[in-house]
């Protein structure tokens, strides 16, 4: 699919392949520099002999996530599959969360809603704490050198997203293992679909154990109200325990690992951060969010009506996505927007996206990254990186951004 062009003079630009290789782990690839200083959007490659536009400038990005001339159903015709997990999502029975659109997206959301709260984190803020401080005592146990991604920025957000959703820990190697298969950009179809099975098959059997014996937990709670035929079916219930598990833990531990390397690297940075209040802090783990954009994999979307971004027309029926990471290091939205600085306003970036699918688990994410990273440097202040950041152990082509491993010492 080619698209259409509102300036005909304009040449429609194309990258070669997305997500493109990266020259510093914490930022975008350079391409997103050239591609927001064209007039016109560019196009790039994508299954199915399919090209669709690639919005890489802040305010595209913002109108078209709020608009509601896009639709994130996947299967519409002309909407942008990328990899094998989206060719699995599109067999699936019934479409995610984030595969829907309004009316019926929102009111799938709001079943969700007040477990996420402001108010329900400021009162889970003891038990994240808690979690912090018992997996650095255990890494300090275990001493230095130690791997950072493993000791800490995983299990952290796992403990506590099981905590949550009433999911055992114990079961952690298993989870994470066929999230990690789910994700990898480079599976193929049947192994995604394989790992997203198992991960079903567990989550529908813990669901039978809830109904049976209901706990104090978000899931129990997802058993009770909801499992009602007609309104909301097991293999829903099944599908939304796992959307809350897998983007619980995967974001937020590649958040706690880059954001902790970002700080050793930009000691100026880590000095205004320690020195700060709790106000700064909480401004710097959004200019973290914004520097990072861990969300690498491009939001995808198909046009509904013809709608001009920019200086391009967007026909009905063409394809759209979205780069996050490009719209947060927009010079036009942010000054230096290349440069780490704690200090800046920054609230206003696009790390959660925007518009009706920006993240549900934001208040959470947010909290937890302010208590590890605040913990962590206070309780360890020797901290420091083993490897140079040539030699960092990035992953890549995945949906999210972040390390393997990090080698750390102190
Ligand atoms: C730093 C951590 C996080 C980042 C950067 C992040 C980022 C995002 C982004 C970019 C989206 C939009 C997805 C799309 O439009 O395709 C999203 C949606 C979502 N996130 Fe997060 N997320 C984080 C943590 C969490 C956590 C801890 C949870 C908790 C369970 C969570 C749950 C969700 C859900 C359920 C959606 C779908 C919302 C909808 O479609 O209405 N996220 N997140």
């Amino acid at each position: 699919m080619g698209g259409s062009q509102m300036a005909s003079s304009q040449p429609v630009r194309t990258l070669d392949a997305y997500p493109a290789e990266r020259s510093c782990p914490f930022s975008p690839p350079d391409d997103f520099e050239r591609l927001r200083a064209e007039q016109a959007l560019p196009t790039v490659p994508v299954l199915r002999g399919q090209r669709p536009w690639l919005v890489t400038r802040y305010e595209d990005a913002k109108a078209v996530l709020a608009s509601p001339n896009f639709s994130a159903r996947m299967d519409r015709p002309g909407f942008p599959l990328m990899s094998a997990t989206d060719v699995q999502q599109l067999r699936a029975e019934r479409p995610t969360l984030i595969r829907t659109d309004d009316p019926e997206h929102l009111q799938k959301r709001r079943r969700l809603t007040r477990d996420f709260t402001v108010k329900r984190i400021n009162a889970l803020e003891p038990e994240i704490q808690r979690i912090i401080d018992e997996t650095i005592d255990d890494l300090l146990r275990v001493g230095g050198p130690a791997d950072l991604v493993s000791e800490l920025a995983l299990p952290v957000p796992s403990r506590v997203i099981c905590l949550l959703l009433g999911v055992p820990y114990e079961q952690h190697e298993f989870f994470q293992r066929k999230s990690a298969q789910a994700l990898a950009g480079r599976s193929g179809v049947d192994d995604v679909a394989a790992a997203l099975g198992e991960l079903g098959e567990y989550l529908g059997e813990l669901a039978d154990a809830k109904r049976r014996a209901p706990q104090q937990d978000l899931f129990s709670r997802l058993v009770q109200e909801l499992h009602v035929p007609g309104i909301v079916d097991r293999g829903e219930l099944i599908d939304t325990a796992m959307t809350l598990l897998i983007a619980g833990f995967e974001t937020t531990s590649n958040m706690i690992g880059l954001g902790v390397a970002a700080l050793l690297c930009h000691p100026d940075q880590l000095e205004v951060f320690l020195a700060g209040d709790r106000a700064l802090q909480e401004n710097a783990v959004e200019e973290l969010l914004r520097y990072l954009s861990i969300a690498q994999h491009p939001r995808q979307f198909v046009a509904v009506a013809d709608t001009q971004v920019g200086n391009t027309l967007i026909r009905a029926g063409e394809g759209v996505l979205i780069s996050l990471p490009s719209a947060n290091r927009d010079p036009a939205a942010f000054a230096d927007a290349d440069v780490l600085d704690l200090r800046r306003p920054a609230r206003h970036h696009l790390a959660f996206s925007y518009g009706t699918h920006q993240c549900l688990g934001q208040a959470l994410a947010r909290r937890e990254l302010l208590l590890t990273y605040r913990t962590l440097f206070t309780r360890v202040p020797s901290l420091r990186l083993v490897d140079p950041v040539e030699e960092f152990d990035l992953k890549s082509h995945t949906r999210v951004h972040g390390f393997n491993s990090l080698n750390v010492t102190w």
